[in-house]
């Protein structure tokens, strides 16, 4: 199994062999021989400040345009919306319109109309209550440490995979431009992990290592390792049926599993307590990092589906259980971190509501991306969840400080 500790050794390892030792001491004693000439410091220092602007203005008129203009050789004239597609795209991806993605650009505006900050929710009675001996159960107080211990690491994880592999891979302007969005986002939720762990006044030490020393929580950041393992070597190009497949592939297990499926248990432990007026400030930064994560989902899936409407030769019938399998293993591992959070019932809920539950969402998964349903007659247990994924029906749902960021841009949530 892949452990973050193999992950970073990899990574390691793919960065010494991407800079030989040779080609450092080469660099080094260029560098070395570079300084010794007059033309080096003290010449620069010798420069007066009125020189400078007359220095910049000759390097720009002895500038070599040519260089940027091949750079974007076969990429140049203006893109017309037939030349946009999802990957592989060889047109200028600096020019954003004409739109073709007109649904990527909505969830950026979305998105962007629902900007909120961790600092801004009022965490004193979460301070008072966590400090009290017989404020919480242990019960209680395990499910708000195991989650902010999962969370907390599985969104850099998340983040990782953003802004390393998918922002490259996705080759057109309106997703990139969502993708920053949700980078920002998950920077954001991030933040407000450890704004309750430092309210909280928790050991950091044992929350930021869950990941490594609890197993329902190790198994989850493993299998998340290994299912976007191929797109997030920094070598990984597509263009071949087989590259192009592996990336599909690790999308689906990013966006069905990752923010689709693994965030499901813990944001409704967490938000279950809320409704009992318990850790009220925890539970409103949770609902709305759900509320972001919803989106970031439906963004997903509508990737995916176009990507599959683009090149219809990768959605085969292995590449189809291949899908299905990974959202089924996502499921069974959040159905074993549901059993290792509440061996016993707790805030009106238990280990077999939650594995209904989450049957119903993998139903969801499948389906949104094409395949059928798997639980037969799954229901929803947590009608509520839904409703609080969209703020606007139930803003003071806990009644602590709200502010208002949306300013447009309607919400549609239909989970
Ligand atoms: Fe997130
Ligand atoms: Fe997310």
């Amino acid at each position: 199994m892949l452990n973050w500790d193999e992950f970073n050794e990899v990574e390691n390892t793919e960065k010494t062999k991407q800079v030989p030792q040779e080609v450092v001491k080469e660099a080094v004693k260029q560098t070395a021989q570079e300084t010794e000439e007059p033309t080096s410091k003290e010449a620069i220092s010798s420069v007066q400040a009125g020189d400078r602007a007359q220095l910049a203005k000759e390097a720009i008129e002895n500038l070599d345009a040519t260089e940027g203009e091949e750079e974007l050789e076969g990429q140049s004239g203006r893109v017309q919306v037939d030349d946009k597609a999802m990957i592989n795209c060889r047109a200028d991806l600096n020019q954003l319109v004409p739109f073709k993605y007109d649904w990527a650009w909505q969830k950026y505006l979305d998105g962007s109309a629902n900007h909120w900050m961790p600092q801004e929710i009022n965490m004193t009675a979460d301070i008072a209550l966590w400090k009290s001996e017989d404020g919480l159960t242990e019960d209680e107080r395990k499910i708000v440490k195991r989650n902010l211990g999962f969370f907390s690491t599985a969104d850099s994880l998340v983040a990782n995979n953003l802004v390393l592999a998918i922002y490259r891979l996705i080759t057109n302007p309106e997703c990139r431009q969502y993708i920053l969005r949700q980078s920002l986002e998950e920077a954001i939720h991030t933040h407000a992990y450890q704004y309750c762990i430092e309210s909280l006044a928790m050991d950091e030490g044992e929350i930021f290592n869950m990941y490594r020393e609890i197993p329902s929580v190790a198994k989850k950041a493993s299998w998340g390792l290994k299912y976007t393992k191929e797109m997030s070597d920094p070598s990984f190009q597509t263009g071949t049926v087989e590259a192009d497949k592996a990336l599909l592939k690790n999308l689906i297990a990013f966006y069905c599993v990752l923010e689709g499926i693994f965030f499901y248990c813990g944001f409704t432990q967490i938000l279950s307590m809320g409704r009992r007026n318990k850790m009220t400030g925890t539970a409103e930064q949770f609902q709305y990092i759900l509320r972001d994560e919803s989106m970031h989902v439906n963004f997903g899936i509508d990737m995916i589906n176009q990507i599959k409407i683009e090149n219809p030769h990768l959605w085969d019938d292995e590449m189809r259980h291949e899908a299905a399998q990974m959202i089924l293993e996502g499921t069974e591992l959040e159905v074993q971190y549901a059993r290792a959070t509440m061996p016993r019932g707790i805030l009106g809920m238990n280990a077999n509501m939650m594995e209904e539950y989450l049957q119903f969402i993998a139903n969801r998964r499948l389906v949104q991306i094409g395949l059928e349903e798997e639980f037969v007659g799954a229901t929803n247990p947590f009608p509520w969840m839904s409703e609080i994924m969209d703020l606007r029906k139930e803003k003071n749902f806990f009644e602590t400080r709200v502010i208002e960021y949306q300013t447009g841009g309607a919400l549609n949530f239909d989970e």
